[in-house]
C-alpha cells in the first residue's frame, strides 16, 4: 500500500454522491443483492445436508428442504416490504433490521430482535472462522492420506489456519461498507458454485461406481438397525434445525436491501433477488442433500467434504475445500458488516465531535483507486476480529453452540419479526384469512425452532461427553 496522497475530509464522502436523505448514494443492483444473498445463505450449512437428508429419508428430506425454502422466501418478501414505512414504496427508509422493528413494533421487541440478530451474527462470524480452518485442515489431511495411505493418522492443528483466516479478515474488514463489498460477495458466490458442484459430482461418481451399495430408505436411518428409537427422534430434530438454519439470511436482509438503488423500488428488486437467490440455493441444496444421501446412505458423514467420505481424486477434494475456505471469507465479511455498522453508528452518535471517529483519510492505492481510511474503523474492526479469533481457538465446541444460537434465532428472526412487522405495517385485520394463515405459519415454525433447540442442546451434550472421555483416556 503506497500512501501517495493524504487528504482530510469533513464528512465521510464527497458532496455530489449523496442520497435524498443525506446518506451515501446507494449503487447496489439486483446482481449484487443476489451475490450478497447467496454468499450469506450458503454458509457451511450445505455440507451437512447429506447428513440431514439421511436422518429424514427420501420422503421427508426433500419435503423439508422445499418447505423451508418456501418459508424463507415468503418471510423474506414480507420483510422486504417493511424496509420503507408506512408505505413500502414511498415511505421513509430504515437502515437496519432493528430500525424496522422499532418503527413497526417498538418497545421490548426491539431489544429481543437486536439480541437474536447480533448473537446470530457474532456467533456465525466465529463459526465461519472455525469451519474455514476445518476445511483447510481437510486439505492437509487429504494430501497426507494420498501420500501415506488411508490408515495413517493424519492430524494437523487448526490454529495456524484460524490465525491465517483472521489476518485475511482483518484486511477485508477495512472495506468500509456493503457497497464496496460487492466484488467479494460475487467472488464468494462463485466459489460456492464450484464446491457445491464438486460435491455433487463426487457423489454422482460414487453412485455410478461398480459395486456401490449405500443403504438408503424412504424414512432415513432405520430404528433398530442404525439407531435406537430415541436416537432417531433426536437426530430428526437436529436435521430439521440444520435445514431451517441452512436457509436463513434474515439477519442481513435489511442491510443488504439498504444497498439497492432507489429506482426501481427497493422492495421489488429485493423480492426478485430473494426469489433468485433462494431458488438457486434450493437447487444446490437438493442436489447436495439428495446425491450425498444416495452416495453415502444412512451413514452419511456430518460434513460430506471434510468428513472423509471421499479420498480420491485428492486434488479435487482439495480444490473444493479451498473454495469453501474462500467462500467463508466472503460470508464472514458479509456477517460482520451489520455488527461493524451498528457499533460505528452508535459511537458516531455518542461522540459527534470526535475526530478519531469521524475523519476519513483518502489513500490512493495504485491500480485500486482511492481507499477511505478511518482510524476508529481500523482499531475497532481489528479488535473485533482478534477477539473472535481467540474465542474460535479456545472453544472447540463453538460450532455446536452456533447451531444452538441458529436454532433459537430461526423462529424470531426469520419468521416471527417479519410476520409481525408486516401485519403491523399493512394493518391486516385480526382474524381475517390472511392474518390466520400468517399466524399458523408462525406457530408451525415456532414448533420447529423449539424442537431444533432441543436437538442441538442434546447434540452439544453428547459431544461434551465424548470429548471428556477422550481427554480422560489420553
Ligand atoms: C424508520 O422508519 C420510520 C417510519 O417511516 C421513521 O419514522 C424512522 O425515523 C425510521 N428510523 C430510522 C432510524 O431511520
Amino acid at each position: 500500500m503506497e500512501h501517495t496522497h493524504h487528504e482530510v475530509m469533513e464528512k465521510g464522502y464527497s458532496g455530489e454522491n449523496l442520497d435524498d436523505d443525506g446518506r451515501e448514494k446507494r449503487t447496489g443492483t439486483m446482481i449484487t443483492a443476489i451475490a450478497h444473498i447467496i454468499t450469506a445463505v450458503i454458509g457451511s450449512g450445505v455440507l451437512s445436508l447429506a447428513w440431514a437428508v439421511a436422518q429424514l429419508g427420501w420422503v421427508a428430506g426433500p419435503v423439508a428442504l422445499m418447505a423451508f425454502s418456501v418459508v424463507t422466501y415468503i418471510t423474506s418478501a414480507l420483510l422486504a416490504d417493511c424496509y420503507r414505512s408506512p408505505d413500502p414504496i414511498t415511505g421513509n427508509r430504515n437502515y437496519t433490521y432493528m430500525d424496522v422493528v422499532m418503527a413497526n413494533l417498538g418497545g421490548m421487541k426491539v431489544k429481543l430482535c437486536a439480541l437474536a440478530q447480533y448473537s446470530t451474527l457474532v456467533g456465525s462470524t466465529i463459526g465461519f472462522t472455525i469451519t474455514a480452518s476445518i476445511s483447510m485442515v481437510a486439505v492437509m489431511r487429504s494430501n497426507c492420506f494420498h501420500k501415506n495411505g488411508h490408515q495413517v493418522e493424519c492430524n494437523t492443528s487448526n490454529n495456524p489456519f484460524i490465525i491465517t483466516f483472521a489476518c485475511i479478515q482483518i484486511l477485508v474488514s477495512q472495506i468500509p461498507n456493503f457497497h464496496k463489498l460487492s466484488w467479494l460477495s460475487i467472488f464468494a458466490a462463485v466459489m460456492s458454485f464450484v464446491y457445491a458442484s464438486i460435491g455433487v459430482g463426487l457423489s454422482m461418481a460414487k453412485v455410478a461406481e461398480k459395486g456401490h451399495h449405500a443403504r438408503t430408505s424412504l424414512t432415513g436411518v432405520t430404528v433398530g438397525i442404525d439407531v435406537s428409537g430415541q436416537e432417531k427422534m433426536w437426530r430428526t430434530f437436529q436435521a430439521l434445525g440444520n435445514i431451517a438454519f441452512a436457509y436463513s439470511f434474515s439477519a442481513v436482509l435489511i442491510e443488504i436491501q439498504d444497498t439497492l438503488k432507489s429506482s426501481p423500488p427497493e422492495n421489488k428488486v429485493m423480492k426478485k433477488a430473494s426469489l433468485i437467490g433462494v431458488s438457486t440455493t434450493t437447487l444446490f441444496y437438493m442436489l447436495c442433500g439428495c446425491f450425498g444421501y444416495a452416495a453415502f446412505g444412512n451413514d452419511a458423514p456430518g460434513n460430506f467434504l471434510t468428513g472423509f467420505g471421499f479420498y480420491e481424486p485428492f486434488w479435487l477434494i482439495d480444490l473444493a475445500n479451498i473454495c469453501i475456505a474462500l467462500h467463508l471469507i466472503g460470508s464472514c465479511r458479509v456477517f460482520t458488516q451489520p455488527i461493524f455498522g451498528f457499533v460505528e453508528d452508535l459511537c458516531a452518535q455518542q461522540w459527534p465531535e470526535s475526530r478519531f471517529i469521524k475523519n476519513e483519510y483518502v489513500v490512493k492505492i495504485p491500480f485500486l483507486g482511492p481507499f477511505y481510511l478511518n482510524f476508529f474503523r481500523l482499531v475497532w474492526r481489528t479488535t473485533y476480529m482478534i477477539l473472535a479469533t481467540l474465542i474460535a481457538m479456545v472453544f472447540p465446541f463453538f460450532n455446536d453452540f452456533v447451531g444452538l444460537v441458529g436454532a433459537a434465532s430461526f423462529w424470531p428472526l426469520t419468521v416471527y419479526f417479519p410476520i409481525e412487522t408486516y401485519i403491523a405495517q399493512t394493518k391486516i385485520k385480526k382474524y381475517s384469512s390472511r392474518w390466520m394463515w400468517l399466524k399458523i405459519l408462525s406457530f408451525a415454525c415456532c414448533i420447529v425452532s423449539i424442537v431444533a433447540i432441543a436437538g442441538s442442546i442434546r447434540g452439544l451434550a453428547v459431544h461434551l461427553k465424548t470429548y471428556q472421555q477422550f481427554k480422560l483416556k489420553n
